[in-house]
């Protein structure tokens, strides 16, 4: 074979693993659609627009504990499941369900987003039992990225009292919001305005916490 056909082969075996024809979807947003890989139990791979993945790669590749391990990025093609409006070269278009359309792929760690997930709503219940129905986590969350490094005020008492409940009456869940808070300032030294809510979260298969999604 010549090395130009073994290349092929090998961007043949990317382009089929990478491309979601009958696999299930472990999840998408806005903008991305995840899938696990057929091969490797530890990779997913995150496909979106060009222009939605250079919004993100080169923040992931230079920081790999905060966000999930890249491995690869590449070109590929998806199916459309439903009309999609994206921003094109100079504007917005809309692309038709059932159109094949190029994108790009990143291969990368896959993280537990369920466990993520289910200690968020663990910290709600806390958070919703400890201020009597004034917040949840994800008002914590909102009142604390505003109070690092903003001149807007959060309610500090509040928060300092939902940590000192958390950890008297809570032990397992302040071990959590420790977890999500010193995650978020790393977070925050990276991209000031990060998206953070519930489904953007996961453990790694050491055990830290990492932020999946920007
Ligand atoms: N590295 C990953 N490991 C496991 N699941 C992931 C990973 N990245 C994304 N997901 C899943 O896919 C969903 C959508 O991915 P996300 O990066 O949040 O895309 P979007 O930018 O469209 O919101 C996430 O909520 C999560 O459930
Ligand atoms: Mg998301």
């Amino acid at each position: 074979m010549k090395f130009e056909d073994i290349l092929k082969e090998v961007n043949h075996v990317d382009l089929d693993e990478a491309t979601p024809v009958e696999k299930d979807e472990l999840g998408s947003g806005a903008d991305h659609h995840v899938y696990p890989s057929k091969h490797n139990p530890k990779v997913v791979y995150k496909l979106g627009s060009e222009h939605a993945i250079d919004f993100w790669f080169d923040m992931f590749k230079s920081n790999p504990k905060v966000f999930p391990v890249v491995y690869k990025r590449g070109k590929t093609k998806m199916r459309l499941k439903k009309d999609k409006v994206v921003f094109k070269d100079t504007g917005f278009v809309r692309l038709k369900a059932g159109s094949i359309e190029p994108v790009d792929y990143v291969e990368m760690e896959k993280l537990d987003a369920k466990r993520a997930e289910t200690e968020w709503g663990l910290l709600n219940e806390a958070i919703i039992d400890i201020t009597e129905g004034q917040w949840d986590f994800q008002d914590y969350v909102i009142h604390f990225a505003l109070f690092e490094g903003s001149k807007l005020k959060p309610d500090v008492a509040l928060m300092v009292h939902v940590i000192d409940e958390l950890k008297s009456g809570y032990p397992s869940e302040h071990g959590m919001i420790l977890r999500f808070l010193d995650l978020i300032m790393e977070i925050k030294k990276i991209n000031k305005h990060p998206d953070l809510h519930m489904y953007n979260f996961g453990y790694d298969t050491k055990g830290a916490l990492k932020c999946l999604d920007i």
